[in-house]
């Protein structure tokens, strides 16, 4: 007889545990939980103001939760050091903000590798083929100061994804996007969690990215609610 083993479970690749944030008297998030499984892409939707960005800052480990706890692929993160945290963060995470965050004394091709040269995950030919989905190839020796505000978010898209993260955090990474790029920057992150096995979370009101997601959570006086209210 064949012994039956139980698999251990995987962990989630990213989970907020009843996150609590408040800015002076003004209460964001009032305890608000959400775990992205390996391959899992969910999206996050909610009126301008709602928590969105703070939530996502509060995953990506950017800033500490007032209560509540963080996990980056089993690993609880937010009790962790502020540099044995960032060591972590270019290991396990991707991260694409409302601003692209990009380096202006590097090139292109530089600001891709960055997550690499901190993590040693990745290679260059990984770097230049994510540019190339991204629609960047040509582009890698630019300056980020010469290049499109849409074209930094693409640098800034295959910066996240360059060191295979467990998990990728994207605040609008379509918002100023034509519709050819934004539908290559959907399919990129879609085919980083199908193929690669990260979760996405990513906060987009752009039906692209919403129809891709396996599931949206609308965030709406600091919690998340089942319905999808009218603030489209
Ligand atoms: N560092 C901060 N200090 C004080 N208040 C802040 C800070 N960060 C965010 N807030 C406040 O918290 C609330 C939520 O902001 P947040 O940026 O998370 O909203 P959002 O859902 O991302 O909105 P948008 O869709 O416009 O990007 C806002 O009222 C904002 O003014
Ligand atoms: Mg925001």
């Amino acid at each position: 007889m064949p012994r039956v083993t139980s698999l251990p479970a995987r962990p989630a690749a990213l989970e907020g545990r009843d996150l609590m944030q408040a800015f002076g008297p003004q209460v964001v998030l009032r305890g608000v939980s959400v775990a992205v499984q390996p391959g899992e892409v969910v999206a996050v939707t909610g009126p301008s103001g709602s928590g969105k960005s703070t939530l996502l800052h509060l995953l990506g480990g950017l800033d500490a939760p007032q209560s509540g706890e963080v996990h980056w692929a089993g690993e609880r993160v937010d009790v962790l050091g502020t540099q044995v945290r960032a060591q972590r963060r270019a290991a396990q995470l991707g991260l694409v903000f409302q601003h692209h965050y990009l380096l202006e004394d590097l090139t292109v091709l530089e600001n891709v590798l960055i997550p690499t040269r901190l993590s040693g995950r990745g290679d260059e030919s990984r770097a230049r083929a994510l540019l190339g989905r991204v629609g960047l190839t040509g582009r890698e020796s630019a300056y980020p100061a010469v290049l499109s505000g849409g074209e930094r978010q693409r640098v800034a898209v295959a910066r996240a994804l360059a060191a295979h993260p467990a998990a990728v955090l994207a605040d609008e990474p379509t918002g100023s996007l034509d519709r050819a790029n934004a539908q290559a920057v959907a399919q990129l992150l879609v085919n980083l969690a199908r193929e690669e096995g990260a979760g996405v979370l990513l906060v987009t009101h752009d039906d692209r990215l919403t129809r891709y997601a396996d599931r949206t959570l609308h965030l709406l006086d600091g919690q998340f609610t089942d319905e999808a209210p009218d603030f489209a």
